[in-house]
């Protein structure tokens, strides 16, 4: 059996006006997973893809599937790269522990595992590039104007300074720092998301673009924050960059209320992670960890938290 796995990731600072070609930050989560396997299918010769998603309750050959079916389309581009056109049949089967439409990357985190494993299945090597295109072309099935960060950090699977069409670089982090990811429960329909920060920016492209513009710098400052190692700074920053995401009217009541439960009970700063309107907030604890932080947040109406660490 052949398999790739590929990490989870969370926006740190500039969801959104990332879109509109400002900075952003964001790394890996390697404690959640989406991960690929891939058999041969036995007796059956006649090159069908069966792809096998347990949790969904979904066992399909890619040729039932829509033809933008992302899962589907993962593997034609992939083959189409490699030039693969005959070949036994086999099954691909899915798993993933990271939650789905949260604002964690699981659908770019799907197509990367998919497309690493079936390149193994073939004994070939796709080159990180590749990859990260293959998978930017399944982003726009997703959600239609992505700006490439999430495939991005995903595939290079290592702390990003992204701006799109201009720079993807790594940035240092002086001291690992823990952060709380709590998910509000409540699905995160990127999509939606991004189409409303859309529709607000045509309607008043002036005020639209200084907001983009104040989210960029406050990422430029934690970046500076991160190399400084300033958490204080940096919970600051995520303060101000929640203010300028509610201006951009995509944190819901339910993002909200956790940020203020988290704050109140001391952490250093707290925001959306990802597209918002529900999904995920991120809150920066201090170190060493104070678990009544995860308390307050699981009473507050947490789905659930997770403690990860991020390191350089
Ligand atoms: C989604 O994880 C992040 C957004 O900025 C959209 C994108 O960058 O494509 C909301």
């Amino acid at each position: 059996m052949i398999s790739a796995c590929a990490p989870g990731k969370i926006i740190l600072f500039g969801e959104h006006a990332v879109v509109y070609n400002r900075p952003a930050l964001a790394v890996p989560v390697n404690g959640l997973k989406a991960c690929v396997h891939i058999e041969p299918s036995p007796g059956d010769l006649d090159g069908t893809i069966w792809i096998n998603a347990p949790a969904l309750g979904l066992r399909k050959s890619i040729n039932a599937m829509a033809v933008d079916n992302p899962l589907a389309q993962s593997c034609r581009l992939t083959l189409e790269l490699l030039q693969k056109r005959t070949f036994p049949s086999f099954e691909i089967t899915i798993k993933s522990s990271i939650p789905t439409a949260s604002g964690m990357g699981s659908g770019a985190a799907v197509t990367i595992a998919i497309i690493r494993a079936v390149a193994r299945y073939f004994d070939s090597m796709i080159a990180d590039k590749d990859v990260n295109n293959i998978a930017f072309e399944v982003e726009k099935i997703y959600h239609g104007t992505p700006s490439g960060i999430d495939n991005t950090v995903i595939t290079y699977n290592r702390p990003v300074f992204f701006i799109r069409d201009i720079t993807m670089e790594p940035f240092s982090i002086k001291q690992p720092f823990n952060l709380l990811i709590a998910d509000t429960g409540v699905h995160s329909p990127t999509a939606e998301a991004v189409t409303r920060v859309r529709e607000s920016w045509e309607q008043d492209r002036d005020k639209f673009e200084k907001l983009f513009d104040c989210i960029g710098d406050i990422t430029t400052s934690a970046r500076a924050a991160l190399a400084n190692g300033n958490m204080d700074e940096l919970g600051l920053l995520m303060e101000k960059n929640q203010k300028l995401l509610e201006a951009l009217g995509v944190s819901a009541p339910e993002n909200n209320r956790l940020i203020k439960t988290a704050l109140d009970a001391g952490a250093l700063g707290a925001k959306i992670s990802g597209a918002g309107l529900g999904g995920n907030v991120i809150v920066l604890t201090q170190k060493p960890h104070n678990p009544q932080l995860k308390i307050a947040l699981m009473e507050a109406g947490a789905a659930a938290c997770y403690l990860t660490e991020v390191s350089p």
